[in-house]
């Protein structure tokens, strides 16, 4: 890809900054964002357009996953740089006509906005100049129940997202706050979960000579279990 050397100054939010707020018109009304969904998990995306491949791809994919994201305590709401008309005839398209690996007759049911000005793809980041000056990339931010963002991805518009691994982050994430652990490279509920570092040589100690219920390699590599259920059991609903 060619580099030019002017680079574009872009605002972008960063993890731990209050999630910028927006009103909107979406494919499912107005809204008030973060404020319409404290309490709740909120993945905010971008697409590139409506009506191009890739993203209709990752549309079926995730609208056919917006039950179990739910069930994590997780909405969905999406944006691109297009017109709600543009946006209603492309859903409609989607259910009408797109069948993608199985997945056909899907309704999107969250909210997708509006966003021909690009007021709010700005003020998160998603226009990157250099990938294209028009279209947002495909970003994906986290935002917790006090509307503050716990995580960014950004991909290409080439790439199409992996909606499994946007899964893993909201399960770790609300893993690693219940049950104040973190959690490890490929981590699935169920596998075991790293212990925070210790915080003094007489821990270090304790650690290292197995009084404590974990498993340690060195005094800063400890792991121990977590069961699944005690994970799905907080995380996820029934
Ligand atoms: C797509 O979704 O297929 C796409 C959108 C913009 C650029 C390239 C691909």
């Amino acid at each position: 890809m060619e580099q030019t050397h002017e680079q574009p100054i872009v605002s972008m939010p960063r993890i731990g900054d209050a999630a910028p707020e927006f009103k909107a018109v979406t494919t499912q009304g107005d809204i008030n964002f973060p404020a319409d969904y404290k309490g709740d998990w909120v993945i905010l995306f971008s697409h590139p357009a409506d009506f191009t491949p890739v993203c209709t791809s990752e549309f079926t994919t995730f609208a056919t996953m917006e039950d179990k994201f739910a069930k994590a305590n997780c909405k969905l709401v999406g944006l691109s740089i297009d017109g709600l008309y543009s946006h209603i005839a492309w859903l409609r398209s989607i259910k009408d006509k797109i069948e993608y690996k199985g997945m056909k007759n899907v309704e999107v049911k969250f909210p997708l906005i509006e966003d021909i000005t690009m007021e709010v793809a700005k003020k998160y980041g998603m226009i990157q100049p250099n990938e294209d000056s028009t279209k947002a990339v495909r970003a994906v931010f986290f935002i917790d129940p006090n509307g503050v963002i716990r995580t960014i991805i950004y991909y290409p518009l080439s790439l199409g997202r992996n909606f499994e691994e946007l899964y893993r982050v909201i399960v770790a994430l609300q893993t690693a706050d219940a049950f104040g652990v973190a959690t490890p490279a490929d981590w699935q509920p169920g596998d075991d979960v790293i212990v925070g570092p210790a915080g003094s040589c007489g821990t270090a100690e304790d650690r290292m000579s197995g009084k404590e219920d974990m498993d340690c390699k060195d005094w800063y590599f400890c792991t121990k279990k977590l069961a699944k259920e005690d994970v799905l059991s907080k995380v996820v609903k029934n």
